[in-house]
């Protein structure tokens, strides 16, 4: 399958792996099948590989609304998002619909519209919902934010009609139970925080704390005893070396496009975990 190089990110997202795509390549399988990524999020892996056959997914319900939308109506899309003004009284008039009752009935179109909007002219491009999952990012006063990336939307809804895409929005445990042996699974998950204080756990309502990575390492562990392939992400501490113990571990150096500490942006240590060589 061909691969076209504008397809790429549409959405600025937390963890973003655009930046390591060339480090991860020497690290991924000879052949790879079937694609899996439970935790999509901003897809750089998936864009990056266009795999012809995948199986994608995030809880994030509007996150998947979008791809979707993105591969069935891009014209539509296109032409919605061009009429969107960069201010601060549209940005919060948009952003407030979700504490409306006219949320419900808004078109998909209308919804994907709406995140790409409030993606890119809200503040550092950060997805963030409050406990109740409403969208509470303040304005990001950018001067001239691409609003309509249009070139990178025709690129992306040409892939996903190109390939065999299957998307879903469940928990990444559902997703891995059905996977057959052939496939190989990357997985991005939130990362367990480097400090009590570093927090890039918070982008879906829920959060991932030590349990839930504790049960993310019993999936891998399933993962290998069926034989399927797979490599993860996740950020350098004890507590994630401990865990993956039994796998093969390879720090990587990564930085950081989403922080809202600004003396913390730059180069940090994380890990990929894989169960091959
Ligand atoms: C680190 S981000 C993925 C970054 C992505 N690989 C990229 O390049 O932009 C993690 C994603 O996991 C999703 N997520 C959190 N909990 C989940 C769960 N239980 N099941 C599936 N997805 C989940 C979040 O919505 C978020 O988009």
């Amino acid at each position: 399958m061909h691969k076209n190089f504008s397809v790429a990110p549409v959405l600025k997202w937390a963890g973003g792996k655009r930046s390591l795509l060339d480090v991860f390549r020497p690290l991924l399988p000879k052949r790879i099948g079937t694609y899996c990524e439970p935790f999509l999020g901003g897809g750089a892996v998936l864009f990056g590989l266009q795999p012809a056959v995948a199986v994608v997914n995030d809880i994030n319900a509007e996150l998947m609304l979008v791809y979707r939308v993105i591969r069935d109506e891009a014209d539509k899309l296109i032409e919605m998002l061009s009429v969107f003004g960069n201010d601060a009284e549209t940005f919060y008039a948009v952003r407030d619909l979700d504490r409306a009752e006219i949320f419900s009935r808004l078109s998909d179109i209308e919804r994907a519209a709406r995140i790409i909007y409030l993606n890119k002219t809200c503040y550092n491009g950060l997805y963030r919902v409050n406990g109740a999952g409403q969208f509470n990012t303040p304005f990001g006063r950018y001067r001239k934010p691409n609003i309509v990336n249009e070139p990178t939307l025709r690129a992306v809804s040409e892939y996903l009609n190109r390939a065999n895409v299957v998307m879903t929005s469940v928990d990444y445990a559902q997703v891995l139970v059905d996977v057959p042996r052939k496939t190989f699974v990357y997985l991005d998950p939130p990362y367990h925080p480097v400090s009590a204080t570093a927090n890039f756990t918070a982008y879906a309502s829920g959060g991932f704390n030590r349990d839930e990575q504790i049960r993310l390492r019993d999936c891998c562990d399933d993962l290998s005893e069926r034989g399927v392939k797979f490599m993860l992400s996740n950020s350098d501490t004890e507590f994630i070396r401990e865990l993956y113990a039994a796998y093969n571990i390879t720090p990587v150096k990564a930085r950081r496009s989403v922080n809202s500490v600004a003396d913390r942006r730059g180069s940090v240590n994380e890990l990929v975990i894989r169960n091959y060589d």
